[in-house]
């Protein structure tokens, strides 16, 4: 029988206030959601564990970033030795979207890929959430060409809209970092 290997890998969530950064992460880790609003303040941790495959256990440690962070000074340390990242905003709040590029610039510039593994930058998956809100008639619809050049400009993996209230894209959105980051080693 093969050997089972385990990984641990800190994954950073960032993105502006109540995008849904913490209700993520509930929902993928202890599949609960709340319509009540708590601001994280400065950085929470939750741990998932999944089984990737038969051989390999991966640790995901999730770093919950408080949006009001991105005008604070700490975050070149949240983001030390981060292999991957998920920018979240609000599909019904176009503000949000215009600090996806500032938290990616932020990421970009603070922390890079271990040298042994080439450096430049961490994979990173763009977030549209509170995509129910949407279909209920509230903010617009995500044009996927647009988005698709977006992130090509802007050097995200890709991008999925999210809900953390109705569980829509979440494990899909962390696999597919997953799979980048499984193959940065
Ligand atoms: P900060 O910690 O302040 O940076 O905010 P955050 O990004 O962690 O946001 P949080 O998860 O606390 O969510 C903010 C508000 O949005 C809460 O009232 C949530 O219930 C709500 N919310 C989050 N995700 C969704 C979603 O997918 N759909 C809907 N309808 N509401 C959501
Ligand atoms: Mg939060």
């Amino acid at each position: 029988m093969s050997e089972v290997r385990e990984y641990l890998y800190k994954i950073l969530v960032v993105g502006d206030l109540g995008t849904g950064k913490t209700s993520i992460i509930r929902r993928y880790v202890h599949n609960i959601f709340s319509s009540n609003y708590k601001s994280t303040i400065g950085v929470d941790f939750a741990l998932k564990v999944i089984q990737w495959s038969p051989e390999i256990i991966v640790r995901l440690q999730l770093w919950d970033i408080a949006g009001q962070e991105r005008f604070g000074n700490m975050t070149r340390v949240y983001y030390k030795e981060a292999l991957g990242a998920f920018v979240v905003y609000d599909v019904t709040r176009p503000q949000t979207f215009e600090g996806v590029t500032k938290w990616k610039h932020d990421i970009d510039s603070k922390v890079t890929l271990p040298e042994a593994w080439g450096g430049g930058n961490i994979p990173v998956v763009l977030l549209a959430n509170k995509s129910d809100l949407i279909h209920e008639g509230h903010g617009q619809q995500v044009n996927a060409e647009d988005m698709d050049r977006f992130c090509a400009e802007q050097g995200f993996l890709n991008w999925f809209e999210t809900s953390a209230k109705e569980d829509t894209n979440i494990d899909e959105a962390a696999r597919h970092l997953m799979t980048a980051v499984l193959k940065i080693e």
